[in-house]
């Protein structure tokens, strides 16, 4: 049986760690990282999701900027804002949750975000620092940050080893098959034009799956003792919950745990991480700012 990766657990050590941080930097500089929070219209998965991360915030002592726009608002009035976030010293992250409406180009606004305060990561030019040797981005992308986050801080090594990302997302999948290479793994991105993914998949010694299809992955496609990191979160239809619903990964879980050497749940693994990430990366920002 695989070792189930308790991702809330990390979550909250290192929560723990970055709160003592917070709480040092106030007493030495009189001054708290602050995050801003935009979100354009209300859309219930992005407003779940910006709920946590404004509650983690206020949790560890984190200022946060909190920045409601109607679904409506204009691409110049959005970029407005990010430019005011841009120069208030009090703000060192900026974080435009993701999709926009169909009118605003996202690349666009992204762009626009001063590049020492794009904690997402996805400041263009920060992604191209990532995709090449030898130059650091200023900022990793929160998701894949925290796979390989997991990984390492379950002893299993990335180096040299085979990993296969499946889906390529510009969130989750590309820039999580970047950070493997940076860590020296040879990479393959599995994606949905790829013909018998569970070929690919089951030559890897790490996979983390990101594609948006629930349970899609079976045990047999693993690897015996592969570490497998299941960023999925699918809502599937359960009237057996109160909800209605029930939170599935990418991975069949049940079957996988029986195959793999280490495997995260859903929910609990990944999830928990993501935020945490965010919240380190404003930490990351203030202390630049600060120091
Ligand atoms: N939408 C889904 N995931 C993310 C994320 O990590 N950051 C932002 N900004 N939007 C998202």
């Amino acid at each position: 049986m695989a070792t189930v990766i308790d991702g809330k657990a990390v979550a909250q050590t290192i929560r723990s760690e970055i709160a003592e941080e917070v709480r040092a930097l106030s007493q030495k500089y009189g001054k708290v990282p602050g995050l801003a929070v935009v979100i354009v219209g209300n859309r219930k998965d992005s407003q779940s999701y910006v709920g946590m991360k404004r509650k983690a915030c206020a949790e560890l002592g984190i200022k946060s900027f909190d920045i409601d726009l109607p679904e409506q608002v204009s691409e110049s009035d959005l970029i407005k804002q990010v430019h005011q976030l841009n120069v208030n010293p009090d703000v060192h992250g900026i974080l435009v949750q993701l999709p926009l409406p169909k009118h605003i180009n996202e690349e666009k606004v992204l762009s626009e975000i001063s590049l020492g305060k794009d904690v997402d990561g996805f400041h263009p030019l920060n992604i191209g620092k990532l995709a090449m040797k030898d130059r650091d981005p200023l900022f990793l992308p929160c998701t894949p940050k925290a796979c390989i986050e997991l990984l390492s801080r379950s002893g299993v090594s990335i180096k040299g080893k085979k990993a296969v990302v499946v889906g390529r997302s510009n969130i989750v999948g590309l820039p999580a098959s970047l950070l493997l290479l940076k860590a020296d793994a040879t990479v393959t991105i599995v994606h949905s034009r790829t013909t018998q993914p569970e070929s690919i998949i089951r030559e890897a010694d790490i996979v983390i799956a990101a594609a948006g299809q629930p349970m899609m992955i079976k045990g047999s496609w693993i690897k015996p003792g592969a570490a497998v990191i299941d960023v999925g979160t699918n809502a599937v239809d359960d009237p057996t919950k109160k909800s209605g619903y029930r939170l599935v990964g990418d991975v069949d879980f049940e079957e996988a745990s029986k195959v793999a050497g280490w495997i995260t749940p859903v929910p609990g693994g990944v999830g928990p991480m993501t935020v945490t990430m965010l919240l380190h990366n404003t930490l990351e920002g203030a202390k630049r700012c600060f120091e």
